[in-house]
């Protein structure tokens, strides 16, 4: 370690200092959460993060519109919030083998052709790379490799070859000489990714960072590390289907929870341009349990289908278990359908499934949930070309949604002829052929679904 250079400690969940290990943080006592970090004496570590320019009016101050790179890959443009930005730092995770490395190799094929590009990689030697390439089809494409750990070799290449677009794979592997501690520590990963971070936004590279994603589901460094960068992006859905999503979760270019969907092919991810249908793979037959709803994801309304199974316990707990949606939100509108609607679950076991491996992550399944939950608990199936969406409050009223305009037409556009959705969302003049029903509390909307047999 160099000379000059003192270490301290610094909590990966507050962010606190100490200057001695120890195995709590003083500051929000959480355990084991301290990891060896360079002192933050010298003024020159931040310099370049941002300019200095002293006090300016904020109605003086130029804003330039972007220009954004294009990858090729039009659903991660989309995520991107356009495509990649001069100086941009993006974070790119996910749980290993969901198509990290080929996303990235496939998005630099198509930039290499126009504009310099460099592929660094920590993990994997330029024969396994080569090989990609070829099983992609893109062996032809004149991207620069380099295999290398070193944050130093790394930095003087990106200083002396300057090109515009790079890509880390993966910032765990990337490690700094001038700490002790292990690649892939707390300490490493954030010293790596802020020395970085300061190298694109000096010389207007576009970074692009893999992160590898532990077993709890978060970026190792997780919170240091979206800090320092500008988009943090996520691959989800379940390596078992041949669908990738990508999640926008922080972008400062661009909005949050845009979804980029892609189907994983012999030939690498193809995006899928029209996704609305894609999750809704239902038999023909009716089934009890199953109920489509209209999310919204990101600027795109998708339909999913939504099963629920309501089984009587035989534990003196009954579980209640959801996949793809927010649990303790399922346990919130089963209290809410008791109290308010009058039916009663709590000796059932219930199960919920967002089918397809997607996550829904917006009020506006709650109704939907509920419906397919009546739906089993009834045992009877729902007509099959009926669609809902609304959210539940705890009075049992149907809150509105936004872009219920959207949902609707979406609907309508896939052969939905019923739809169920919150009075508020009611539109003047429904879409041709198709019988809105809108509803204000939970009552009028099971008297509805009673309606219907
Ligand atoms: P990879 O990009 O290596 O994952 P990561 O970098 O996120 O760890 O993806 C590897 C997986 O993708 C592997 O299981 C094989 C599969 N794959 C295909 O199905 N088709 C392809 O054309 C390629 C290149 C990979
Ligand atoms: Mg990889």
């Amino acid at each position: 370690m160099a000379k000059d250079t003192k270490t301290h400690y610094v909590c990966n969940e507050c962010g606190g200092q100490t200057s001695k290990w120890q195995g709590q943080c003083p500051h929000c006592l959480a355990w084991n959460t301290l990891g060896e970090s360079l002192a933050e004496a010298k003024p020159r570590r931040f310099a370049g993060l941002a300019d200095n320019t002293g006090v300016q009016r904020l109605t003086e101050v130029q804003a330039r519109e972007v220009e954004r790179i294009a990858t090729g890959l039009p659903e991660y443009d989309r995520v991107l919030g356009g495509g990649l930005v001069e100086g941009g730092v993006v974070l790119l995770g996910g749980d290993p083998g969901i198509g990290k490395s080929t996303l990235l190799l496939q998005a630099l094929a198509h930039l290499a052709g126009s504009l310099k590009t460099l592929y660094v990689s920590g993990e994997e030697s330029a024969d396994q790379i080569a090989l990609r390439a070829r099983r992609l089809g893109v062996e032809k494409a004149d991207i620069p490799l380099l295999t290398e750990i070193r944050l130093e070799a790394i930095l003087s290449h990106l200083r002396d070859e300057r090109p515009r677009v790079a890509v880390i794979d993966s910032i765990q592997t990337i490690y700094t000489e001038q700490l002790q501690s292990a690649p892939g520590s707390v300490a490493q990963v954030r010293e790596c990714a802020q020395t970085l971070t300061r190298q694109a936004k000096q010389t207007g590279v576009c970074l692009i960072l893999v992160g590898h994603v532990t077993k709890e589901g978060t970026l190792a460094g997780p919170r240091v590390l979206e800090h320092i960068v500008d988009t943090v992006l996520y691959f989800e859905g379940d390596t078992g289907s041949s669908f990738r999503l990508i999640r926008a979760f922080k972008n400062r270019f661009g909005a949050v929870n845009e979804l980029g969907v892609f189907a994983m092919t012999d030939k690498g991810l193809k995006g899928v341009a029209n996704p609305s249908a894609l999750f809704l793979t239902r038999d023909e037959r009716d089934v009890p349990g199953s109920c489509v709803v209209v999310a919204q994801e990101g600027t795109r309304p998708l339909l999913v289908e939504i099963q629920a199974l309501v089984d009587s316990t035989q534990t003196p707990n009954p579980r209640r278990l959801s996949v793809g949606l927010d649990t303790n939100r399922l346990a919130m509108l089963l209290a809410v359908l008791h109290r308010h609607g009058g039916i009663a679950c709590y000796d059932q076991d219930v199960f919920i499934n967002a089918v397809g491996g997607v996550r829904i992550t917006e009020p506006a399944a709650d109704l939907a949930v509920l419906t397919a939950v009546v739906s089993s608990i009834r045992d009877k199936p729902l007509p099959h070309k009926l669609a809902v969406f609304g959210e539940v409050g705890l009075a049992g009223e149907i809150r509105p949604v936004q872009r219920g305009q959207e949902r609707l037409k979406e609907a309508a556009k896939l052969g939905f002829n019923r739809i169920l959705c919150p009075r508020a969302n009611l539109p003047r003049q429904s879409p041709p052929g198709v019988e809105v029903k809108g509803v204000g509390t939970l009552g009028e909307a099971l008297d509805y679904l009673r309606g219907l047999g």
